[in-house]
């Protein structure tokens, strides 16, 4: 199983590192926020409005469990929350490598300020449901992960280098198996 699974904060690059390890690799890349987008016909904001937080974390682990035994050649970014419900950690790590991308606070809000897709930071005080929100979570993707890849001021070909360098999953191991099969 050659899957790679991106977890980390909103703004933490998931889907602009994904995309282009994807690319690098000829992995598939799929995202859960984009599945559940689909699925609803409708963005992750109005799912929030309409059905509610609960509502679409139900959505999110579906959309993993779904996934087990079924993912191959696949890079996958999964929203800021899904690591953190009871569970989603364990069937994360049965889907592929879990690479956490760490973002310092800094990045994460320089990025994320005047973002107005993201429902849980829809209120005034931006930085500081940042902060609330960092400080519980930092620890749970530091368990949820296999590896941890630090990103602050690093270029996208360094992250996917180090990506691959650390769980084995790079071209050459691939091709050979493909050539193999
Ligand atoms: C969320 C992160 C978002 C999206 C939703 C909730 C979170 O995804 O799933 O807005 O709880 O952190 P990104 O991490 O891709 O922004």
């Amino acid at each position: 199983m050659n899957n790679i699974v991106l977890i980390g904060f909103m703004g933490s690059g998931k889907t602009s590192v994904g995309i282009r390890l994807a690319k690098k690799l000829a992995f598939r890349f799929m995202d859960t926020d984009l599945i559940i987008e689909e699925g609803c016909k409708r963005t992750i904001s109005s799912v929030f409005e309409e059905e509610g937080e609960e509502f679409f974390r139900e959505l999110e682990t579906k959309t993993i469990r779904d996934f087990i035994g079924k993912l191959k050649d696949t890079v996958l970014s999964v929203g800021g929350g899904l690591p953190v419900q009871t569970g989603n950690g364990r069937l994360l790590r049965q889907l592929g490598q879990v690479v956490y991308l760490k973002t310092s606070r800094e990045t994460i809000i320089r990025r994320l300020s005047g973002d107005d897709t993201r429902p849980l930071l829809s209120g005034d005080n931006t930085e500081e449901q940042i902060d609330a929100l960092l400080k519980f979570r930092a620890p749970i993707y530091e368990a949820a992960a296999h590896i941890t890849v630090i990103t602050n001021g690093r270029k996208f070909d360094e992250i996917i280098d180090e990506i691959m360098m650390r769980t084995g999953v790079n071209h050459e191991v691939i091709s050979h198996k493909r050539t193999k099969s």
